[in-house]
Order: C-alpha cells, then sequence, then structure tokens
C-alpha cells in the first residue's frame, strides 16, 4: 500500500456514493421522513435508533453512539481500516484508489464540479428558449399537443433546443476551455478530422436540435442529462445525453428527485420521459422511467429505498412484457421482507402515458391498484405453456421456479414462495427446502475475502448477523471512547461524547476560560462545541460535527473518534458523569497550567525587578 490516498480522491468518492446506497447494501433500511432508519448493525436492539441522513450523508446511532459518513460506516461494518474501507467503497463505485497523491485527481473533483456547473447552466439555457426563442411556438404547441401544463413544464424544467448548430455553444462555449466542457458534459459535439484537443467554435456542434429537452436530474438535484424529443416525426424520436463523468445511464432515474419532494410511499417504474410527465399532469407524482436501457439492479435498489412498494408499468406491447419479466427477475435478490413489487399490464399498444390521459387519475390509479403481485406474475408466467396436471409439467415447473426462489433473500417471502411453488408442483416443502440448501451448499458460498483484487460480491442478502468476531473483545472499564484497543486522548473522549449526547454540554457549569487559554487544540475545540450548544441549545451532532469537521486540527482525527469502538448499552447511564469529570479534569489540568505559568511570570518580573535595581544601584 503505497502512499497516501490523495484528499481529492476522497472528496469525489464521497460525492459519487450516497450513504443511504451504501448502507442499504449492508442493512435493510426504513423510511422514516426524510432519514432512513433500521436496529443499529453495531449493537443489540430491538427497536430501531440507527438512522442514515441522506440530505448530510451522515449516520448516526442514537443507542450507541456510532456515527459518520459512508467511509465510517465500513469500517465499523467490515470491522476494516480507513484505507480498507476506502478501497471497498470505490470498488462498490467502479473507482480505482489512486495510491499517490496525485494533483491529477484533485483536477478531476474540480473538472466534475465544472460539468454540474455546465449542465446546470445549460438546462436553464434550455429553458430560456422555451419561453423567449424566435422559434417557440412549435415546441410549446408540441407540449400542449402533449397536454403538458406550464406549471408541469416547470416542474420539470422542460426546455426547448432551437434550432440551429450553435445556439448552445454561442451562449456557453464562451472560451476553450468552456467549450471543451460542453463535449465533455455530452452538450456538445466535436466535427470528424476536427484536430485532437482542438475545441475551437467551429469545430464543434450542438448535440441537442430543435429537440424538447428533458432534464434528467440526480437524485440530489443536480441536472446530469437531458433527453431531448423531436417535434415532427424524425428520428431518432428520442436523443439522450451520452454518458459522462457524471451521468450513468444504468443509474439515474428519470423523475425520481421531483418524486421524493412529493414523498411518495411507493413508486411506479415506466419506460419513459412522457410517462412521467403524463402521470404527473395527471396528478400521480410518483412516477419514475429507466432511460431507455432495461431496468437496473442499481435502480431497483434505489426505488426501494423510497418506496417500500414499486408498481413495474410497461408498455402493452411485446417488449414491455419481455422489459417486465427481465424486471422481475432483477427485482428478486431485493425482495427482502417488507418490500413488494407488483406488474401493471396495459391493454395492447398502450402505454401510462395514453392510458392515463384515456381513464382519467382516479380510473388510472383504480387499474393500478389492480396490479399483480409479483408472486402471480411470477407463477403466471413459469406454468405458460406447461401442463401441471401431468407430472412432467410440474416437475419442470419446480426445475424453473427453484433457481429463481434461490435468488431471494432469505425470510418470510422466500418462504411463501416455496410454499406457493410446493402446492403448486405439488411436493413437500420440506423437499423444495432440501433441494434449495444443496442448491448453496455446490455453490459453495463463503465469507467475502476483502484482500481479493476483484470486486467483492456482497451477495444480496443484507448480513442480518454480524460475524462472531465483530465486537472485538472489551473491557468494559475501557469502555468509552477506545477504538479497536486504541485509546483515543480524555480530549477526544469528551469530543466524542459530545457527539454522541450534545445535551450534555447543557450540563456542564464549568468556566471554561482556562481551556480556551491553555488548552491543547482538542481541548480548545472541547470548549468550543460547549459553548456552542449553550448558546444555540437547538444544534445537534451533525451540527456539532460539521464543526469538528471544520476545524483544521481535527480532520484527520475525526474518524477514529466517530468510529471509536461503540459504548456498551450498560455504560450510557455513567456517560453524562463520564463526560462533566472529563471535562472538569481537563478544565482544572489547564487551570494548572496558567496558574504555573502565572508563578513562572511572577517569578520572572521579580527577578528582573531585582535585577533592574541591583543595577540602579
Ligand atoms: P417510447 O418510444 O415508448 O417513448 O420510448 P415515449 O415515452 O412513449 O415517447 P412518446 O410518448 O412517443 O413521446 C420509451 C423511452 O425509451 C427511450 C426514451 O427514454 C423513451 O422515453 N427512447 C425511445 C430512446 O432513448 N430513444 C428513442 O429513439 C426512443
Ligand atoms: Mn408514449
Amino acid at each position: 500500500m503505497a502512499g497516501l490516498i490523495p484528499q481529492g480522491f476522497i472528496d469525489e468518492l464521497l460525492s459519487r456514493v450516497d450513504i443511504v446506497d451504501v448502507v442499504e447494501r449492508r442493512v435493510p433500511l426504513k423510511r422514516a421522513g426524510k432519514n432512513h432508519t433500521a436496529c443499529c448493525p453495531f449493537h443489540q436492539e430491538k427497536t430501531p435508533s440507527f438512522s442514515v441522513q441522506p440530505e448530510k450523508q451522515f449516520f448516526y446511532c442514537f443507542g450507541c453512539g456510532a456515527g459518520g459518513n459512508a467511509i465510517g460506516f465500513v469500517q465499523k461494518f467490515h470491522n476494516v481500516g480507513f484505507v480498507e474501507a476506502v478501497e471497498i467503497l470505490a470498488r462498490d463505485a467502479g473507482l480505482e484508489v489512486p495510491r499517490q497523491e496525485s494533483r491529477a485527481q484533485a483536477t478531476r473533483a474540480k473538472a466534475q464540479r465544472a460539468l454540474y456547473d455546465c449542465l446546470q447552466q445549460a438546462s436553464r439555457f434550455y429553458q430560456q428558449q422555451l419561453r423567449r426563442h424566435p422559434a417557440r411556438a412549435r415546441a410549446v404547441d408540441w407540449c400542449k399537443s402533449r397536454g403538458i401544463s406550464g406549471e408541469t413544464a416547470r416542474e420539470f424544467q422542460l426546455g426547448y433546443a432551437p434550432p440551429g448548430w450553435e445556439n448552445l455553444i454561442a451562449a456557453l462555449g464562451t472560451d476553450e476551455a468552456a467549450r471543451s466542457r460542453l463535449i465533455k458534459a455530452g452538450l456538445a459535439i466535436a466535427r470528424e478530422g476536427g484536430k485532437e484537443g482542438e475545441a475551437g467554435a467551429a469545430s464543434i456542434y450542438d448535440r441537442f436540435r430543435d429537440r424538447v429537452v428533458f432534464p434528467i436530474r440526480d437524485q440530489r438535484g443536480r441536472t446530469v442529462g437531458f433527453g431531448g424529443r423531436v417535434l415532427d416525426g424524425g428520428k431518432p424520436k428520442y436523443l439522450n445525453s451520452p454518458e459522462t463523468p457524471v451521468f450513468q445511464k444504468g443509474r439515474e432515474l428519470y423523475g425520481l428527485y421531483e418524486a421524493r419532494r412529493g414523498k411518495a410511499g411507493k413508486l411506479m417504474l415506466v419506460e419513459g420521459y412522457m410517462d412521467v410527465i403524463a402521470l404527473a399532469e395527471a396528478g400521480i407524482r410518483n412516477a419514475v422511467a429507466t432511460l431507455g436501457t432495461a431496468t437496473s439492479e442499481a435502480q431497483i435498489q434505489r426505488m426501494f429505498r423510497h418506496a417500500p412498494e414499486i408498481t413495474f408499468c410497461f408498455d402493452g406491447d411485446e417488449a414491455g412484457s419481455r422489459a417486465a419479466w427481465r424486471a422481475l427477475e432483477t427485482t428478486l435478490p431485493l425482495m427482502r421482507d417488507g418490500k413488494s413489487a407488483r406488474f401493471l399490464f396495459l391493454p395492447e399498444g398502450e402505454d401510462p402515458d395514453s392510458m392515463v390521459r384515456k381513464l382519467g387519475k382516479e380510473r388510472f390509479l383504480e387499474l393500478a391498484g389492480k396490479a399483480e403481485p409479483l408472486e402471480k406474475f411470477f407463477f403466471n408466467h413459469l406454468g405458460d405453456g406447461l401442463d401441471v396436471a401431468s407430472i412432467e409439467g410440474r416437475a419442470a415447473l419446480s426445475n424453473k421456479a427453484l433457481p429463481l426462489i434461490r435468488k431471494l433473500p432469505e425470510g418470510v417471502y422466500r418462504q411463501l414462495m416455496l410454499k406457493r411453488l410446493a402446492e403448486a408442483a405439488d411436493v413437500e416443502t420440506e423437499t423444495l427446502l432440501a433441494q434449495l440448501s444443496q442448491a448453496a451448499k455446490n455453490t459453495g458460498r463463503t465469507a467475502p475475502d476483502w484482500s481479493r483484487q476483484e470486486p467483492p460480491d456482497y451477495g444480496h442478502e443484507p448480513l442480518s448477523e454480524p460475524p462472531a468476531d465483530f465486537f472485538p473483545a472489551h473491557d468494559t472499564a475501557r469502555a468509552v471512547g477506545i477504538g479497536a484497543g486504541k485509546p483515543i486522548s480524555t480530549g477526544l473522549l469528551a469530543i466524542r461524547l459530545l457527539l454522541r449526547e450534545p445535551g450534555f454540554a447543557l450540563k456542564a457549569t464549568a468556566d471554561l476560560a482556562p481551556l480556551r487559554e491553555a488548552g491543547d487544540e482538542t481541548e480548545k475545540l472541547v470548549a468550543d462545541l460547549v459553548e456552542i450548544k449553550r448558546k444555540r441549545p437547538d444544534m445537534d451532532y451533525i451540527g456539532l460535527y460539521e464543526r469538528c469537521q471544520s476545524n483544521e486540527f481535527m480532520r484527520g482525527r475525526l474518524p477514529p473518534v466517530i468510529t471509536a469502538e461503540n459504548i456498551e448499552p450498560a455504560n450510557r447511564e455513567n456517560l453524562e458523569r463520564e463526560f462533566l469529570q472529563i471535562l472538569d479534569t481537563l478544565v482544572q489540568k489547564s487551570a494548572r497550567k496558567i496558574s504555573g505559568m502565572r508563578l513562572r511570570d511572577k517569578l520572572r518580573a521579580k527577578t528582573a525587578a531585582t535585577e533592574h535595581t541591583g543595577e540602579a544601584r
């Protein structure tokens, strides 16, 4: 392991991963308002006190005090060090960890920010054109003909890329760097034969021309790409942004940002931009669309995170029903207990857009309410063409179904599916179970080995039980704040306790002036945190954490503080006393230091005075 991991890379990694993703892969989460909760993976508990906050990209357990960012979570969860945690996260995100401090890395992070910026400006430009461009009437008419109201157009930030080759370029491509950014962002295309690296005004042209554009926003609301639709019968009907450093089609969902703002409890997955828009227009604000590719596991995972129930609604055609089955197969491993998936099959030739316009909101929702549960679609589809009255037919059903059921995570849902298969195939559930576990043995599933070079396969099941050695041996006397046997300083300990229970600060009565005057960096920060909390009693641990992060000295030291070993629940009631004692100790230590200094100063002054008078004599 040569070299440091550059901070630029860690920043990039943290901006690429979503902590909700990271945690959800390992621990099933429940939505609770803006946040997500679960039973804490770091201590035994029956009611969830573990929470993940997407806005802050932070997790925290109110039970045991474990908390931190995505890296901290992976560290704790897999019981690995910082560097290894970064490697695991990077592997998941498909990134290579640069081994040396590279300026290139920092430049890349900066370039990425510039891309987001560029995309945002482009989106604004297109929206303006829809309002102002002389040729806007055609686009506006098209929107009207599709029943899109001004309000919906605004909400989804619809725009118009006017006819012509250089509109966007003229507006945004003010210099060489800006033009090459437009190319990077997928908004402009370099002409064939143009010299490599040359992005002069004449050598590039706008990708989107004379199209209505649909900005694609990621779940944080940043514009990452566009879909552009022709106004007439031209081809291709939709033109999409290419994949760029900030846009991966297989991960994003069109409309998710807007649906999240509507706080949907259920999500509907549809095929097209216009399906999302038409449904929203009708007042159904929970539809999201894939971007012209098959539904990926990442997309389903992301949807499940926002809503426990997904309704898949593909077009009523051959391609639509194939897509539905494929989506089912992708969904299986993600069907943890509490999640549900349904399939809505539309009449031949209809898509959600045409359907909702035909039926209106109420009747469409009624239809959607009748969507087939996954298990029904599953058995109908597999049984299709089989004669389950015959022994062969039943055996065939069982042979087709078992490998798929095996993909389900262990749990009640899987058991129910097995039971249904047992009924349909007329065999004992025990027999199926035996076959299942036999198959599992044959594939020899073993614990992931983090030292492997290729990306680790986490399996799809959450690690519901931490490995036996997960909680390091633990000496209660040292229970507070000792990370994997590594003691942390008293000052850090105080910070850790404060982050865990900011309210402790309000209990402290000590005068903190000595700490401010003579404490070391950490001790000064303790005084800082206590005083901030006194001034703003509503401040929570995140506020305090951010304060720590902005402290130059603390930056590198926070991870060990945050991820230090858990505090035994048994000790919790003592923590407040412990904190106050620590604070007292620190204050006294500083006070002694100060009086020591004063004494020295006095002595020195005295000596100086004596010498002085001596000289004068
Ligand atoms: P559809 O052809 O079903 O589009 O393609 P649609 O949404 O119903 O379009 P309208 O109603 O005719 O306007 C579904 C999705 O497939 C992708 C787009 O993401 C589209 O929304 N697609 C389709 C393309 O990427 N390119 C195409 O040429 C066509
Ligand atoms: Mn359509």
